[in-house]
This record gives C-alpha cells, sequence and structure tokens, in this order.
C-alpha cells in the first residue's frame, strides 16, 4: 500500500498552546511511520506557520521555533490543491496532503476556524467539523443549546462584557435574580479554566466579570453544582463510542489552569468513584450531547453527578488534550483502545466523514 501524507498541525495563538505542544509529542509517537509520511506544521504564538522537520522532544519545550530548517508554509485553501504550499529561497512547492490531524486547543484550533479552512482546502482532516467546534468551544452558546433539548446542566444566565461595564449595578442586579451564591464567572470563549472564577459575594462577582471581560466579550455565569467532576471519551461518527467514565478530584477548590496541569496533588480515577448505574448514565448521556451537536471523531464529554444522581452536563472538549496525564487517552486506553490504535482509529474517521 501506498504511504500517505498526513501533517499535524500544532501550536497556535491560543492560551493553551503549551497543552497543544505535548499534545502534538504525544500524536506523533503514535501514528504509524509504515502507514504515513508525517509532516508536522507548527504555529508559533504569534500565528506564523512552519513546516517543522526536526525532533519531536523539541515540540514540546518549544525549541522547535529555533530550528534553522523550519520553512514557511501553509494549508491552500485552494482545493485543487489539496496540499500545502511551502516557501523557501523564494521559491514555492506544493506537497500533496491526503490527510490532516490537528492537535490545538482552544482559540482557533478547536473553536472552527481552522476547520473552516481545512473545509475549503478539501483535505480531510480528524475531528469535528465546523459547527460542532464552534458551538462547543462557546460556553454560553453551548448552554442555550443543552437547554433547549432538555439535557440536564448548571442553571446559568449571560451577559455581554461592554453591557456589564455600563452598568455593572442592574447586570449584577439580573444575575443575583437569577442565581445564587457561589456564582461560577467564565468567558464565554477561553479554555483551560483561563479567566473563569468563582465568586461568592457581589464584590467578587464584580471582580470576576473583570477577569473574564478580557478573554471575551460574552460573560457566563453559573450556579455552582455540588458534586463529582467526571468525563467521558466518545470516538466515532454516526455510531460513537462511549469510553468508561473517569473522575477528577482537583487539588484546588475546583479544576483551574495550576489543578489542571501543574499540580501533582489533583487525582485521577478510573472508572469513576460512581454506582454502575450513574457510569451508564454519563456514557448514554455523553452519547446524546455528542449527537446534539454534530460531534465527529472524537470528543470528550465532561460532567458533574450530584449527590441525588443527578448527571449534569459541564461542557464538551472537541480536542482534548493528548498527553501522558490527560484523560481522553487514559479512558481509551482503560476501554482497550491503546493509543497507537486510537491515533489510527481517529485518521480512518477521518476518512469515513470525508
Ligand atoms: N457550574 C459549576 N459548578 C461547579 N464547578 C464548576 C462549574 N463550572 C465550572 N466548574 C469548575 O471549573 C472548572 C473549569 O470550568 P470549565 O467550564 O470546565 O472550563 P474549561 O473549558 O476552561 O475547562 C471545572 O473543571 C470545574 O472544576
Ligand atoms: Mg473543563
Amino acid at each position: 500500500m501506498e504511504k500517505k501524507n498526513l501533517a499535524v498541525i500544532f501550536g497556535g495563538k491560543s492560551s493553551e498552546h503549551e497543552i497543544s505542544r505535548v499534545s502534538a509529542a504525544y500524536v506523533i509517537s503514535r501514528i504509524s511511520k509504515e502507514k504515513y509520511n508525517i509532516f508536522t506544521i507548527g504555529i508559533t504564538k504569534q500565528g506564523k506557520w512552519f513546516l517543522y522537520s526536526g525532533d519531536t522532544e523539541a515540540i514540546k519545550d518549544g525549541s522547535w521555533e529555533n530550528d534553522v530548517n523550519n520553512k514557511s508554509a501553509f494549508i491552500s485553501p485552494d482545493s485543487s490543491v489539496k496540499g500545502m504550499v511551502v516557501m523557501s529561497d523564494g521559491k514555492c512547492e506544493v506537497i500533496p496532503l491526503d490527510v490532516i490531524f490537528p492537535v490545538m486547543h482552544g482559540k482557533n484550533g478547536e473553536d472552527g476556524t481552522i476547520q473552516g479552512l481545512f473545509e475549503m482546502s478539501g483535505i480531510p482532516y480528524v475531528g469535528c467539523g465546523v459547527l460542532a467546534s464552534a458551538d462547543c468551544m462557546d460556553k454560553v452558546t453551548a448552554n442555550i443549546i443543552f437547554a433547549s433539548l432538555g439535557i440536564d446542566q448548571a442553571k446559568f444566565t449571560w451577559c455581554y462584557a461592554s453591557d456589564f461595564k455600563k452598568s455593572p449595578e442592574k447586570c449584577m442586579e439580573e444575575v443575583e435574580k437569577t442565581l445564587a451564591y457561589p456564582i461560577f464567572v467564565k468567558p464565554a470563549n477561553a479554555g483551560s479554566s483561563v479567566g473563569i472564577s468563582k465568586a461568592n459575594d457581589r464584590t467578587e462577582l464584580e471582580k470576576a466579570v473583570e477577569v473574564a471581560s478580557k478573554e471575551d466579550s460574552r460573560i457566563l455565569f453559573e450556579e455552582t453544582v455540588i458534586g463529582k467532576e467526571v468525563e467521558c471519551a466518545v470516538l466515532g461518527n454516526d455510531e460513537p463510542f462511549a469510553s468508561t467514565v473517569g473522575e477528577i478530584a482537583p487539588a484546588s477548590e475546583f479544576y483551574d489552569y495550576d489543578a489542571k496541569y501543574n499540580n501533582a496533588n489533583s487525582l485521577l480515577f478510573i472508572p469513576a468513584r460512581i454506582e454502575e448505574e450513574l457510569i451508564e448514565k454519563v456514557r448514554e448521556n455523553a452519547v446524546k450531547a455528542y449527537h446534539a451537536v454534530g460531534c465527529a471523531g472524537l470528543s470528550r464529554v465532561d460532567f458533574f453527578v450530584t449527590e441525588d444522581k443527578r448527571v449534569m452536563l459541564n461542557e464538551i472538549n472537541t480536542l482534548p488534550g493528548f498527553t501522558s496525564i490527560s484523560m481522553y487517552p487514559k479512558l481509551m486506553e482503560k476501554s482497550g483502545i491503546n493509543g497507537y490504535e486510537l491515533v489510527e482509529k481517529l485518521i480512518e474517521l477521518a476518512f469515513e466523514r470525508a
């Protein structure tokens, strides 16, 4: 069988740039070298694209950016090209691509923007399409969709940051009319808990909105759910498979950026410490939510499970972390799909969808 050309894209302008690099190294090292010629495109934090052909280790620590062999490169939006344009010494070369594997989290990577470019390029790609990516990335939009479908989730309301700035008292009164403290305040778009805080009173609420407003123009307010935080890994297109359920026990008050990536005291339990019946309910609801927004390829669906056995959706991550400590690959592994099989399956699903 002829080898296929596969491009992995990592990095980007997102606040999750560093995590994307570690995820990319995980994915690259698990792609079959017999089946694929692997090309790696790195996007710097400034948004500059390079074809990088050095060691995978240098992707992890960011030193890939200094490689003297880096060449400017981009995916052509022209679908008659179906490939990547590489520039060096004032000349352009086209490398045809059979499939693209984006390993980018958050802004510009997981929000439908780069998926729009892939659609135009006509090249099959791993993961969710434009709409599912955009809907899941925007927490206000996602909550509205889930509410309209009757999916159980935290009580919420939202506002424009600009309206809040103009009349904070009026907005806070509105929020307090709908929700009881403590209230989670989140920018509609961000990721990795950036810009999220928990407000216990009005003073904290005002401060929290200020923090969230740095990330986005729309602000989401949610009532605090008390319960276990559990996650389910979903894999597939029309008939997706839901993994067993994992539980995260954050080291800090909630699963903030530090608890996610820096604090070794944050614990994972697989399976989650909940009854079998609730595990099944989480798996079922994960597939329901996945279908509701039209996910494809993969997503990690996150829930809270309360004392009184409510399974409440928190969010869908369409390009979840793929590091050695990440829940998605761990859950798949526990369900009998190792990292190599997982990566191959994701590529197959990209071809199937195209
Ligand atoms: N309504 C809520 N009730 C209780 N905890 C919450 C709520 N919303 C968020 N959290 C906590 O904050 C963390 C980050 O929020 P999340 O919405 O998952 O944002 P991100 O997309 O950045 O992961 C969650 O993992 C959880 O620990
Ligand atoms: Mg989350």
